[in-house]
């Protein structure tokens, strides 16, 4: 058998990863601006976690986890998401106890979910999100918002939708549910077994089930909105205020509901309107989910917060054609000619690269023609030479490639007249 990677996973070779760095150093960047530090959680729970913090009728625990059992017995899963990890570490390390408050973090992560792969659909994925806990002011949920269009926004996409809704508290979502179980329960034996059980459980998720999606009581189903009670409504009205003075404009779709059972007050989805961007367009998802901290074991502490699909955040600068800054030339390449001029070169390189410089050379033997043709290909922008010649008189050939000018300098000053040479590339 020839051995591939697992179906729903991808390697991501140097050509590719040039462009997540690049995507990774705005994200952090950016988060330092807002003042988010980074959290890491390992890469797999107790599968408690999902099961308590995602929900035990969604998706995710019911069809979609990598869940095992370990050496010693205990049920395991790697994360598919998040959240829940996140709450579980901030409970764990008494955050909810520090001096200052809220506790805002960020993270980048894989996730894994057994789905049927497509485009934009893995089993393996990575996630940016961020999470902050501890504080229910509405001027946190606008401001989780405006991280994540801002993110878009550096990176370069101009074709994005920010889709906005509220699910309201629990007493809301109390009379959501109600109105959701008796306009269904007409309708029980028209619908698949999942939905048949998810009335009794969990009605909200009918609204996102893939097989029933264009059941034509879907269309008509009660809207979250129509259910906020006072308290709900005045919450989302701050909302949307305090996206407003950030210039942040937004689409309300009633009808946004998320895929995971933590969400009250607000939820959020950004999405791709980019021609060409495929089928699945959805780049991040979010929203906020007070008890969480308790349904974890932790005292109650509110939250909010978003995980951006870095694959598909890739998708969408392919199709959106941004040219991205990336960087791949070295700044000098050294071609030695004879074995003392190796020795001499090896100890040359490692004194620059020790410096912070880019230098390479070859070490395949081959010929001076085919070292030039390589210094080309690594777009070098220097090219030390070093023969025997070079040896003897002390000095070595050091040609720019940009105009092809070829000066003779002497080794004792090599490192200082390169820099010199880098400094007039950048000037
Ligand atoms: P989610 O909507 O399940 O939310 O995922 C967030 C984003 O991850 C999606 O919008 C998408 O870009 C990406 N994503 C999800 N599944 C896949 C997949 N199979 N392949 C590729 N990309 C995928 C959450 O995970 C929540 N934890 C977000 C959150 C954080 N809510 C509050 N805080």
């Amino acid at each position: 058998m020839k051995l591939k990677v697992p179906r729903g996973t991808t390697d991501l070779l140097p050509e590719d990863t040039a462009t997540w760095q690049y995507a990774e150093r705005i994200l952090k960047s950016l988060c330092e601006s807002y003042n988010y530090k980074e959290i890491r959680t390992p890469l797999f729970e107790h599968t408690e976690v999902f099961q308590r913090g995602v929900g035990d009728t969604t998706d995710i625990v019911q069809k979609e986890m990598y869940e095992f059992k370990d050496r010693g017995g205990r049920s395991i899963t790697l994360r598919p998401e998040g959240t829940a990890p996140v709450v579980r570490a901030y409970n764990e390390h008494k955050m909810y106890g520090a001096a200052v408050q809220p506790t805002k973090w960020y993270y980048f992560a894989e996730m894994y979910r057994y789905e049927r792969p497509q485009q934009g659909r893995m089993r393996q994925f990575h996630q940016f999100g961020v999470e902050v806990l501890g504080s229910e002011d509405p001027s946190v949920d606008a401001e989780v918002i405006a991280l994540a269009m801002t993110a878009y926004e550096k990176l370069g996409l101009k074709n994005i939708k920010l889709i906005l809704n509220s699910l309201g508290d629990s007493e809301s979502r109390k009379a959501h549910r109600e109105a959701l179980i008796s306009h269904f329960t007409p309708h029980i034996d028209e619908l698949c077994s999942d939905c048949q059980s998810r009335l009794e459980n969990n009605p909200l998720r009918i609204l996102d089930c893939k097989t029933d999606m264009h059941h034509p009581a879907m269309k008509t189903a009660p809207e979250t909105l129509d259910f906020l009670n006072e308290t709900s409504n005045a919450y989302f009205e701050k909302v949307k205020a305090y996206l407003d003075v950030m210039n942040i404009p937004y689409t309300i779709d009633p009808t946004l509901v998320r895929g995971l059972d933590y969400y009250n007050h607000t939820a959020f989805e950004i999405m791709s309107d980019a021609e060409g961007f495929g089928a699945i367009t959805t780049l991040l998802g979010g929203g906020r989910y007070n008890g969480l901290t308790e349904q974890l074991g932790g005292p109650e502490s509110p939250g909010i917060g978003f995980g951006m699909g870095l694959e598909r955040l890739m998708m969408a600068l392919e199709s959106e054609e941004i040219p991205l800054p990336i960087d791949d030339s070295i700044d000098v390449y050294f071609i030695a000619l004879g074995d003392d001029a190796q020795l001499e070169t090896v100890k040359l390189m490692q004194s620059l690269r020790q410096k912070g410089l880019k230098v390479d050379k070859d070490y395949m033997g081959k010929k001076m023609k085919a070292q030039l043709k390589n210094a080309n290909r690594l777009q070098a922008r220097v090219v030390v030479i070093i023969g025997e010649n070079e040896l003897e008189t002390g000095y070595v050939q050091v040609r720019t490639m940009s105009t092809g000018e070829q000066k003779e300098v002497s080794i004792s000053e090599l490192d200082s007249k390169l820099f010199q040479l880098m400094e007039e590339k950048q000037s």
